[in-house]
């Protein structure tokens, strides 16, 4: 009898372990954003940005199906006839409310058989042998999948009119913040990206050494009233501000604010959730397109930091010379570090989570906003897609620009220092924010 290790060994249950945990925890959060409104909220189309819910409910099905089901597990497929529904390359967003999805009952229904029998495959497959089983990555990448829709679909619940249908408690007061504006971060190589990090998206993937000259970054991300300064200072009316694109883009829809905000009697409010309420001044801006953000900047004498600006700053431990995993450590986020997961549903105020602070002292890189980013997206060097060129491939190039450091909407398995996202320079229903940066001079480095 030979002894076989690799199907039963305390390894293999820690990681069959975490991906039924990390999958079942996904599916809460799927729950709860599907079960707090009706079937007619469901299936309406909130917003042509945004995907009716139900197509994102049986979607997450449907991508489980494949890749854990058909593509780890070997199975036939459960309803070749609606995968063509639930194929986000075949469908623009705003075409799918027309399309004949599966009913609220029956996308449940579909995506909980799914789940049922991705346990049971979960008991029995080897965790190790191909390079979807390494490490659980499949199984990872499936609840970094859900949990990204679960963040698409409290876009749309943000978009979606009426009264609130999602509460949650308000991050705790930060308590007396005295930090400097800025932290230089000094000029050198640093390890960007991962090649180590087991469930990191292909995007993230190799590390590699990258120079940067030395930079000043803001401590915290912009808050409300510093960009409020800009609103104020007439910044949307004045093209020197802003890029050429940018300034054709806010004069084509008239914009004057961020995104969900208006101003009454000389008061300015926002919609968040179904309630209106003044504009708090020392919370992080949401809701900017890549384009305010970067006439902030220029208003602001200051620039958008490139991406590998953000993650030297995020990642860099100046006394070992090391990249660590996060800002804090190696260390997976607790509710102590930063403001994720959908735990509370506004960014914390500018200068919170002291814990969540990198080596240097930069504040809130990860959780509350996700932060603009000047760079485009782009492969890095070495760069090889997996498992498939839909994810990340086909948005390289220079349409996309790359945003940093998740949200309070995204869940911790799918944020962390290497994790990069990208939208289009126009989209500001996303949970956007940003720091600014500047060059230092050699001298200071
Ligand atoms: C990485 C957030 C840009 O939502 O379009 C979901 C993630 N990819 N399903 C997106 C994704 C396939 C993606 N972003
Ligand atoms: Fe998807």
């Amino acid at each position: 009898m030979t002894t076989r290790t690799d199907a039963g060994d305390a390894d293999t249950e820690d990681l069959r372990q975490r991906a039924l945990t990390t999958l079942a925890a996904a599916r809460e959060r799927t729950d709860a954003l599907t079960t707090c409104v009706d079937d007619r909220d469901l299936t309406a189309q909130h917003s042509p940005l945004m995907s009716p819910l139900v197509w994102d409910l049986a979607h997450i099905g449907n991508q489980e199906e494949q890749w854990l089901l058909r593509a780890v597990g070997g199975r036939e497929a459960m309803r070749p006839d609606i995968d063509p529904l639930y194929d986000a390359f075949e469908h623009p967003r705003a075409e799918r409310p027309s399309l004949p999805l599966l009913p609220p009952d029956q996308a449940r229904a579909y995506t909980a058989e799914v789940r049922g029998r991705v346990f049971d495959l979960l008991e029995s497959v080897p965790l190790r042998g191909s390079s979807l089983l390494d490490a659980g990555f499949a199984f990872g990448m499936v609840a970094q999948h859900e949990q990204q829709h679960d963040e698409t679909m409290l876009i749309t619940h943000q978009l979606r009119r009426g009264p609130a249908a999602l509460t949650a408690p308000d991050p705790e007061e930060p308590g007396a913040v005295d930090l400097p504006a800025e932290v230089l971060v000094p000029g050198g190589e640093f390890t960007m990206g991962t090649s180590t990090e087991p469930w990191a998206l292909d995007n993230e993937r190799p590390a590699h050494r990258t120079e940067l000259p030395p930079f000043w970054i803001d401590t915290t991300p912009v808050t409300n009233g510093a960009y409020l300064r800009f609103v104020e200072d007439g910044g949307y009316g004045e093209p020197r501000w802003w890029s050429a694109d940018g300034w054709a883009y806010v004069r084509e829809h008239g914009l004057r604010a961020p995104l969900f905000w208006r101003e009454e009697g000389g008061l300015w409010l926002r919609r968040r959730f179904g309630v209106v309420e003044p504009v708090p001044d020392d919370e992080p801006v949401l809701h900017v397109s890549w384009h305010e953000a970067d006439a902030y900047a220029r208003w602001a004498g200051r620039r958008l930091p490139t991406e590998a600006e953000w993650e030297k700053a995020a990642r860099h431990d100046p006394v070992s010379g090391r990249s660590t995993r996060f800002p804090w450590g190696d260390e997976d986020p607790t509710p102590l570090h930063a403001n994720l997961g959908q735990r509370h549903l506004r960014p914390a105020k500018a200068g919170a989570y002291a814990a969540g602070a990198s080596p240097l002292g930069v504040r809130q890189l990860i959780g509350d906003v996700w932060e603009w980013t000047s760079s485009d997206f782009l492969p890095y060097p070495g760069f090889t897609a997996f498992p498939y060129k839909e994810y990340s491939e086909v948005f390289f190039g220079g349409d996309y620009k790359v945003l940093r450091g998740g949200s309070f909407a995204v869940d911790p398995v799918a944020c962390r220092g290497t994790f990069r996202n990208w939208d289009l320079p126009v989209r500001r229903q996303i949970f956007s924010g940003f720091r600014t940066a500047r060059d230092a001079g050699p001298e200071l480095g």
